[in-house]
């Protein structure tokens, strides 16, 4: 199979960036398909952390090329950013990186507009990203929005921002008694983008399609997770794209025979950040072991993630959204030393036993089953056989309740700790 769409199935923060920068090492391109800056994806490097909010996690493999999606938002001034530490870190992206023209631009009233709704919701509050991310989406949908096409034309650009900012300096005035943005210094930092990122765009559908026409390899890299979906999310605490693997075909425009082959990153327990439902979460002690543990700090926000256990009802519902055939399980040497472990296979409703997570209900309460720890360390294991028998068995539990393979499994930071356990030539 050519293709391969990777996305989360929880609420993000699943370990997408150390998959895909595994798989990718086997990519001709690597492509983002939805969302922006808001992703947080945290890759070793050479020894160092890097995060990558944008840039897809392929950009690490020099054979590489990488496209952000005409689906995806974009910041130019966090890309700038991004890509100047990237240099720093010794990784060249010349002639590697390619913009959709079609992907809508984040601009600084976007960001502004999300700080100010979000203060102004009180104890309503989505806990956002701040980045900007629905205010951007919403102009793409009212046919407003400025994409990396209209910055290539001067005038375009001008005109489309002097519109805009007439009515989103009104709102921040009149609205939120905030401060007026000036359409001059933004002009001027976007022709200074224009200058740095022109040569990167491109008609990104062409190119994916040209690639598998080649029988090249085609990596999607999904950001978000399926719980953040904007239809089928825990809706209004989503983000406002399609993190599911349908959002690759929309969010590339490539049709959906060409990609059916799709692999779900799950981390072995739940974390969640920013507000919502959350069945699994866990209160005190847990939660406490498994945020220390697990270092469930957000890679954009610095913010604590809210912990609990590994819901397998939620991520069967991710695999139903998005047809997903293997999962890669990722840190289950966070749950080393606990002695028992739990896993919510259902919940009690008001209405009785319900099997699937539906996220119209409110309050579901999980039903859970109990398993032994293994109390040893799992973190030098690679392979299968290596893990002691419970954790095997734990992993065996997943599989079965959530109706897919485990084709991976990540038990570290590093590349090296990692057990592939399929057979498909995208992981071997
Ligand atoms: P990665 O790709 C975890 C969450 C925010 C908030 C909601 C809406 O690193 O897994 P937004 O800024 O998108 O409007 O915020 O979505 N959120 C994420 N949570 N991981 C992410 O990305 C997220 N991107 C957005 O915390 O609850
Ligand atoms: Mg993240």
């Amino acid at each position: 199979m050519p293709s391969l769409v990777v996305v989360g199935t929880q609420w993000g923060d699943e370990g997408k960036g150390k998959i895909v920068d595994l798989i990718a090492q086997r990519a001709d391109l690597v492509v983002r398909f939805q969302g922006g800056p808001n992703a947080g994806h945290s890759v070793n490097y050479a020894g160092k952390s890097l995060v990558f909010h944008q840039v897809p996690s392929g950009l690490l493999n020099p054979k590489a090329r990488c496209l952000i999606g005409s689906g995806c938002v974009i910041d130019l001034g966090v890309l700038r950013q991004e890509l100047d530490s990237l240099q720093q870190a010794g990784v060249s992206f010349e002639g590697r990186l390619f913009l959709d023209r079609k992907a809508h631009l984040i601009l600084p009233y976007h960001r502004v507009l999300d700080r100010l709704r979000e203060e102004g919701r009180g104890q309503r509050k989505i806990g956002t990203t701040v980045r900007g991310i629905g205010p951007c989406y919403e102009d793409k949908y009212s046919r407003i929005g400025i994409r990396v096409c209209d910055l290539l034309q001067e005038d375009v650009f001008a005109d489309r921002l002097r519109r805009n900012l007439a009515f989103k300096n009104f709102l921040l005035m009149e609205l939120h008694r905030a401060d007026p943005l000036s359409s001059r210094q933004i002009r001027r930092e976007f022709l200074a983008y224009a200058q740095d990122f022109g040569k990167m765009a491109t008609d990104g559908s062409r190119l994916v399609a040209d690639a598998l026409n080649r029988g090249e390899k085609v990596l999607f890299e999904g950001a978000q997770g399926a719980l953040l979906d904007i239809d089928h999310g825990t809706y209004p605490f989503v983000t406002s794209s399609a993190p599911t693997a349908g959002g690759a075909c929309t969010g590339v425009g490539v049709g959906p025979s060409r990609t059916s082959n799709v692999l779900g990153v799950t981390k072995a327990y739940t974390t969640r950040v920013g507000k919502g439902p959350f069945p699994t979460e866990a209160s005190g002690r847990l939660a406490n072991q498994l945020r220390r543990w697990g270092r469930e700090y957000g890679a954009t926000t610095g913010r604590a993630r809210r912990c609990g256990w590994f819901d397998a009802a939620l991520v069967r519902y991710a695999v139903r959204l998005s047809g997903i055939r293997r999962i890669a399980v990722t840190k289950l040497d966070i749950l080393d030393e606990l002695t028992a472990v739990r896993m919510g296979v259902g919940y009690e409703s008001a209405g009785g036993f319900l099997s699937d997570f539906d996220p119209t209900v409110p309050d579901l309460k999980p039903r859970y089953v109990q398993m032994p720890g293994w109390r040893k360390p799992t973190s030098v294991a690679r392979r299968p056989d290596d893990l002691p028998r419970e954790a095997r068995a734990y992993l065996a539990r997943i599989e079965k309740e959530v109706g897919a393979e485990v084709a991976i499994v990540s038990v570290g930071e590093d590349r090296e700790a990692t057990m592939v356990l399929s057979r498909s030539r995208w992981f071997q």
